[in-house]
Formats: C-alpha cells, sequence, structure tokens
C-alpha cells in the first residue's frame, strides 16, 4: 500500500496530499476549495501496479506519450518513491533505477521531487541525474521526455478561461495536424481536446467564477491541453463517465523535443500553481503582479 503524505501551509490555509505511488499529488486545497481533480474511480488508496492514478499530478519520464520500450508516460508515475525527508510544509521523495527501470530502459538515474505548500501556492520541482558509469552501457548519456501532468479542477470546463497558448504552435493528436494558435485566450473547452503546445508562455491562467489560478513554469517549454469529452471518459476505467466538464489536463511539459543529459549532469524543472486572489487582466507585468499578489 503506498504511503500517503499530507503536508499543511503554515496558517493551515491549504494543504496538499502526496501518494508514494508515483509521487502523485492527490489533492491541493486552498481555503476550503479543492483545486486538483482526481478521479472518484481513482482507487487512489490501492492502486494499480504498473499504473499512474487517474488524476491529481502524476509524473511522466521518461516519455510523454506511447513509448516503444515500456509503457504510455513511462514508469515514474507509478513506481513507488521513497520519501526522503518532510516538514509540516515540504517533502522531498526520491526514485532511483532498479531491474524493472533498468530492463526498459537501460540506464541508471535519480529522481528527485520536493512539493512544498504555502497559502496561496503548491510548489514542485524535479530533478533527473544521470548515474551512468559508462561501464555498462553504449552511451552514458541519455535522453527522455518529462512532463507534469496536472489534472486541474474546474466547476464547468466549458464557462473557463485559459491564457498563455496564444503565441504557440501545436500538434493535434486528435487530426495528426499541426496548428497555430490563434485566439489569446481560450474560452472553455466543448469537446475531446488533445494538443501538445510547443515553446509557450511560462506563465497560463485558468479563470472560472471569481477564481484565477495561476500555472507558473520553469525549463518546461511545452504545454499539453487534454480533455477526453463524453466518448473517450465512457472507455476509461478509472474515470466516471460524468467527470469530464469537472476537470481540465494542463500539463507543463518537455516534450516537443527530447532532453539529452550526459553522465553526471542534472537537469531540473519547476511548476509553481498559485491561487490569485482576484482576476488580473493579461499584460500585467511581473512587478505589477508581485506588488498585488505575492507579497
Ligand atoms: C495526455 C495525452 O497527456 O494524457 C493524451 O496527451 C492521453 O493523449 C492522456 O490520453 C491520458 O493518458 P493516460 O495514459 O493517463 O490514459
Amino acid at each position: 500500500m503506498p504511503e500517503i503524505i499530507k503536508l499543511i501551509s503554515d496558517t493551515s490555509v491549504s494543504s496538499c496530499t502526496i501518494s508514494t505511488h508515483g509521487a502523485t499529488v492527490l489533492s491541493w486545497n486552498v481555503s476550503g476549495n479543492e483545486r486538483i481533480f482526481l478521479s472518484k474511480l481513482a482507487d487512489e488508496t490501492n492502486p494499480k501496479a504498473g499504473k499512474g492514478i487517474r488524476g491529481g499530478i502524476p509524473l511522466v519520464f521518461p516519455n510523454f506519450g506511447p513509448w516503444s520500450l515500456g509503457p504510455q508516460h513511462g514508469f515514474a508515475r507509478y513506481k513507488t518513491w521513497t520519501i526522503e525527508s518532510k516538514t509540516d510544509r515540504s517533502a522531498k521523495l526520491i526514485l532511483m533505477s532498479d531491474d524493472e527501470t533498468e530492463k526498459m530502459w537501460p540506464n541508471k538515474f535519480q529522481l528527485i521531487y520536493t512539493v512544498k505548500v504555502t497559502d496561496n501556492k503548491l510548489l514542485t520541482t524535479l530533478s533527473i541525474k544521470n548515474l551512468n558509469d559508462g561501464e555498462f552501457y553504449d552511451s552514458q548519456s541519455f535522453d527522455f521526455t518529462c512532463l507534469l501532468h496536472t489534472y486541474l479542477r474546474v466547476p464547468d470546463i466549458k464557462t473557463c478561461t485559459i491564457t498563455g497558448l496564444g503565441n504557440s504552435s501545436f500538434h493535434d493528436a486528435l487530426t495528426e495536424k499541426s496548428e497555430q494558435a490563434t485566439n489569446q485566450e481560450i474560452k472553455g473547452l466543448h469537446e475531446n481536446v488533445d494538443r501538445n503546445y510547443s515553446n509557450t508562455n511560462d506563465e497560463h491562467l485558468l479563470k472560472f467564477d471569481d477564481t484565477c489560478i495561476e500555472i507558473r513554469k520553469s525549463n518546461l517549454p511545452d504545454t499539453v491541453l487534454w480533455n477526453p469529452w463524453a466518448e473517450k471518459a465512457q472507455g476509461m476505467k478509472d474515470f466516471g463517465n460524468d467527470e469530464y466538464p469537472e476537470m481540465v489536463c494542463i500539463e507543463a511539459g518537455k516534450v516537443a523535443e527530447r532532453q539529452l543529459l550526459k553522465a553526471g549532469e542534472s537537469w531540473t524543472c519547476e511548476q509553481v500553481l498559485t491561487e490569485m486572489k482576484k482576476f488580473v487582466e493579461v499584460g500585467d507585468s511581473d512587478e505589477e503582479w508581485n506588488e498585488k499578489y505575492n507579497k
């Protein structure tokens, strides 16, 4: 059985839970409002071996999407991670390569995932180290794609606004076509969407009702936008038929191009989710944002 870690912010306004199954963040609650979607069929306390959890923030590594060497989205999301350290507000989890991962992907690595919670932020940092020693492998370098597969909870995706994708081209996984985004804001999703946007803004806003969640990413140039909609939801055993309007996946990743990592080197990326106090018009400078909201 996986262990569930609970973190709580200084003034107890915000809390989060993380499963050692995949180091999956399962929940992020701010002022009594759950901001992360976890399917009611996810079975997160007893997840299936070799399967990720349906919802939360699964970690995709070492491959995004279908993979010739192993399961879709890689193995990090279902391996059991070790709790390296924990305080009330933060946890550090580690995944080392082992016989199972090396059979699929013959490389030695260490993943370190740090999760911190403040009153209005959820900070997640993933560090990947290449531990190949060169004796057993043709090449000491390895390459990977990686992604934080964040499922956000919304009251109704049809009425949400998503920003930060307007300047990018995207590959539509449903039509297999590449297109240029034209709208600065996406006004709701209204059908099955599965798009891989390249070189997106480092900041996205998800707005609904009087709420605004900022998704700020660093060293993660791409963003995947996904909602299975009604028909595909019916084909998923771990996702309720009626749950698709309550979620959207805005997935910060390094996926358009594989990341090369030499032996002994590390690569780090970060995602920070922030619950803003109220709407901020797009175009506000970082200085203005910090002045208004990040004091
Ligand atoms: C998204 C992909 O990241 O994950 C979709 O773009 C995929 O194509 C979705 O369907 C869910 O994947 P999985 O493996 O968790 O069912």
